[in-house]
């Protein structure tokens, strides 16, 4: 049984097709990078998989260990290790960023069966996934991505990802608006979380994302399709080349 399994993914918005019969497959512990032109359906995808009911499934199949994923609200995927950091993460006014994880992390332990976190352990665990990331106290007091830039959303969704600790992570342009420090920081905090049994879907335009976090393997989307996948290398020759050649 693969990890995720998209087979033949037809999806519309708007009354539009986007996605034209998207198959893809990620198994435990595999980091995976899409990659494409613009308006070419990977924001698109990304949606599907995390449950935006804007997006509409025609045909194909979402599999997640064997579930199957469309069955699922959001909430289920969320509880069941899916996590999705936005392109253009949401703001949430009056919500606290601790309170916000607090929530979050509960209600995922509580349908693990697990025990919830006290507020020692909790605040020990934010403590330390903030410093990892160069997160300041004074930034985990503040509303979730209010009058945040958009460097320091991409960051706190990061920081989200690192405290949730879930099973399998997209990152839909996580590299947009980051310096290069930032970019450092954040890959880092990524590239820390990389296990056994956790995977990851890159989704990015380009390779410079690529160069600190290595993916096994880099599909290539046009069109609402994947056509063409490789190893690392392809990052470094579409660069070159563009798209052109898989149109
Ligand atoms: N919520 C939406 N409403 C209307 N059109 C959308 C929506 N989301 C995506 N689209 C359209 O779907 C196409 C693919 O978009 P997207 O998946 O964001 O591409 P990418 O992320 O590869 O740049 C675009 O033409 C875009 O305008
Ligand atoms: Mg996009």
């Amino acid at each position: 049984m693969a990890f995720l399994e998209i087979k033949d993914l037809h999806v519309e918005v708007a009354g539009k097709e986007i996605l034209k019969g998207c198959t893809l497959s990620i198994e435990e512990g595999e980091v995976h990078a899409i990659m494409g032109p613009n308006g070419s359906g990977k924001s698109t995808l990304a949606n599907v998989i995390a449950g935006n009911p804007v997006y509409k499934v025609t045909k194909g199949s979402l599999l997640f260990r064997g579930q199957n994923m469309l069955e699922m609200s959001p909430d289920e995927r969320a509880r069941a290790g899916v996590f999705m950091a936005f392109q253009s993460p949401v703001e949430l006014p009056g919500v606290g960023i601790a309170q916000f994880l607090k929530t979050a992390l509960n209600e995922k332990l509580k349908s693990m069966g697990k025990p919830e976190l006290d507020a020692v352990q909790f605040i020990k665990r934010l403590k330390t996934r903030a410093q990892a990331l160069n997160i300041s106290d004074a930034m985990l007091k503040r509303s979730v991505n209010e009058g945040f830039s958009g460097g320091e959303k991409k960051k706190m969704e990061t920081f989200q990802m690192a405290f949730l600790e879930p099973d399998f992570c997209i990152l839909d342009e996580m590299d947009a608006g980051l310096d290069i420090d930032a970019l450092k920081t954040v890959s880092d905090g990524i590239n820390v979380m990389r296990e056994k049994t956790r995977s990851f879907l890159l989704i990015t335009h380009f390779q410079r994302l690529l160069n600190y976090i290595e993916p096994d393997y880099i599909h290539i989307m046009i069109d609402g399709q994947i056509v063409h996948s490789g190893d690392k290398l392809l990052a470094k020759s579409l660069e070159e080349k563009g798209y052109d050649e898989y149109r």
